[in-house]
């Protein structure tokens, strides 16, 4: 098996219970309000933030820096959905939750290591690249949002075929010259990064609920 083969059968059970997250069923099921459904985009905006200032500040690095795509910055496209549903006001409304703090720090703590870097990377990006295609799909029939805010998030026009994206990044993931240690610790960094965004997930629907 390739290691981005091991990595994605390693951590499938986490992917599941990140997926089965209570406020992302809800969310696909149409029974939260735009505004509820931007708390998620809020947090997205703090945790890529974080995400991708590591990412240009790894650009030159011999190792992380493969896995640095500047044409998948999140920041532009997620200020522009939070325009769209919170209006140009967006950003006094909006904090990061605890857990959106604790994954940003996780971020900050790991990221001058490469490994825990493409992991946090790797278990966003390459979300956002399937499974997020089906949310957005989604979104765009609840919420009736077109191209220019909304659902911006999920729309890679920069990088051409998602799936021929995909593969060179799987391509890259089994590039990187990896003893069984290290190989472990990034899977293991993985599934801490799938949990960590599940909490996000799960607090936001604490959030929502407390609220209603
Ligand atoms: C409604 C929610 C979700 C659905 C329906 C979904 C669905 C999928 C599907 C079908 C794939 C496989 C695509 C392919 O092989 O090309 C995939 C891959 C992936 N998803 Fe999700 N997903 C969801 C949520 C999430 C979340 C919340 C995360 C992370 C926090 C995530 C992270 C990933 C990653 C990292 C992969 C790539 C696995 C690999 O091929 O190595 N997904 N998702």
């Amino acid at each position: 098996m390739t290691f981005s083969e091991t990595l994605r059968a390693a951590t499938w059970s986490d992917h599941e219970s990140a997926e089965g997250e209570s406020y992302l069923t809800e969310l696909m099921a149409g029974r939260l309000s735009a505004e509820e459904y931007g708390e998620m985009v809020a947090q997205h905006y703090f945790a890529y933030l974080a995400l991708d200032g590591a990412a240009e500040r790894l650009a030159e690095h011999p190792v992380a820096g493969r896995f640095v795509f500047p044409s998948l910055y999140r920041q532009r496209a997620l200020e522009r959905d939070l325009t769209t549903i919170y209006g140009p006001t967006w950003e006094s409304r909006i904090a990061p939750s605890k857990a959106t703090r604790t994954l940003v720090a996780r971020i900050e703590q790991v990221s001058d290591w490469p490994g825990g870097y493409i992991a946090h990377h790797y278990t966003r990006y390459m979300g956002d690249l399937s499974g997020g295609q089906f949310i957005r799909m989604e979104l765009q029939k609840i919420y009736g949002y077109g191209k220019g805010g909304g659902v911006d998030f999920y729309v890679f026009d920069e990088i051409g075929s998602l799936p021929r994206f995909k593969n060179e990044y799987r391509a890259r993931l089994d590039a990187l010259a990896l003893d069984e240690a290290e190989g472990q610790r990034i899977i293991r960094e993985v599934r801490l990064a799938y949990q960590l965004n599940t909490e996000v997930l799960a607090e936001l629907l604490h959030t929502v609920r407390s609220a209603a």
